[in-house]
């Protein structure tokens, strides 16, 4: 099929402002303050078979991203799951592996830095995008990942359009022949260019706490779930980079890599460089999450 966009098989569908309109013609103004500052805020939904995965707690997560930049709801809440669902229903990729990206941004105005008095209306563009789900492949070989120091702003728990950091810091991974990067500030774990890290010692489950310095990812809430579920001891804690070097297990978790082991880092195995038991089986638990999704027809 042919390519509209580098990369974008075919001209799908997508929603801007209002309107559902072929990714050709779907365009927004220089001025939008998405394009000018980074001023907007956005959010990707994994959808199996049709059916997003956690859209709750991705479109609450929205609403506290949105709060956060004191922007206002470009829509009600239930008419926001409906305009997933409205997608979703013109997408080719309605029965199958999908992801929802939806972004808002402060809309368009003349380019000042102050917010636009009066508030213009917001920019709201959504999209349906393949979804692949980690091949065998990388699920039993794991990735490699080199650390790196976070450079990024203080406000990372915001779902920010503004990636500069994370693009720069997944780029040094790509130059480097490597999977992931691991970030550190000031020598504690924060997180990878686009997933969280988590840290296996002694069977238990480690992760950095919920707060500026860390997006929490909706996995956060969904590994807990299966922590408990396998009787797993889930911990939020400062992880510093000499517990990460010397972990069990290392896993990087995110909507569309779900769960993942890490087995090198900076050109060493962790532990014996392999996948290891307890990733087997929050990999396992969380298939089972995904699979019973199918069955619910
Ligand atoms: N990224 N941390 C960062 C910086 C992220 O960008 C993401 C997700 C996560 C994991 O969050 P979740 O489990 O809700 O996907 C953590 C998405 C997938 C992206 O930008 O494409």
């Amino acid at each position: 099929m042919h390519e509209v966009i580098q990369g974008v098989q075919g001209d799908p569908t997508v929603y801007l402002n209002g309107q559902f309109l072929p990714l050709s013609k779907a365009t927004v103004s220089v001025l939008d303050r998405g394009f000018i500052f980074g001023d907007g805020i956005y959010e990707v939904v994994p959808v199996y078979w049709g059916r997003p995965f956690r859209m709750k707690e991705h479109l609450d997560r929205l609403e506290r991203s949105l709060a956060k930049i004191e922007l206002q709801q470009p829509m009600p809440r239930a008419q926001l799951e409906q305009l997933v669902f409205d997608l979703l229903e013109r997408s080719d990729l309605r029965d199958d592996l999908s992801m929802v990206y939806m972004q808002v941004t402060r809309g368009v105005a003349k380019r000042d830095h102050p917010f636009p008095v009066p508030a213009v209306k917001p920019t709201l563009f959504a999209m349906v995008a393949p979804f692949v789900r980690p091949t065998e492949a990388v699920r039993t070989q794991g990735l490699s990942a080199i650390s790196v120091p976070d450079e990024r702003w203080l406000h990372c728990d915001i779902k920010s359009v503004s990636l500069l950091g994370n693009v720069l810091a997944k780029q040094a991974a790509i130059r480097a022949g490597v999977d992931e990067v691991i970030q550190f500030r000031d020598g504690w774990l924060t997180e990878g260019s686009s997933c969280n890290i988590w840290v296996v010692h002694d069977g238990c489950v480690y992760a950095p706490p919920k707060n500026n310095l860390v997006l929490e990812g909706i996995r956060y809430g969904f590994l807990e779930e299966l922590c408990a579920a396998q009787g797993l001891s889930y911990v939020l804690e400062p992880i510093s980079r000499e517990q990460v070097v010397m972990a069990d297990e290392l896993m990087l978790t995110s909507a569309t890599r779900e769960v993942l082991p890490i087995v090198r880092l900076d050109d060493q195995p962790i532990a014996q460089g392999r996948p290891g038991p307890v990733y087997t089986r929050l990999r396992q638990a969380y298939d089972d999450r995904v699979l019973a999704l199918r069955r619910n027809d």
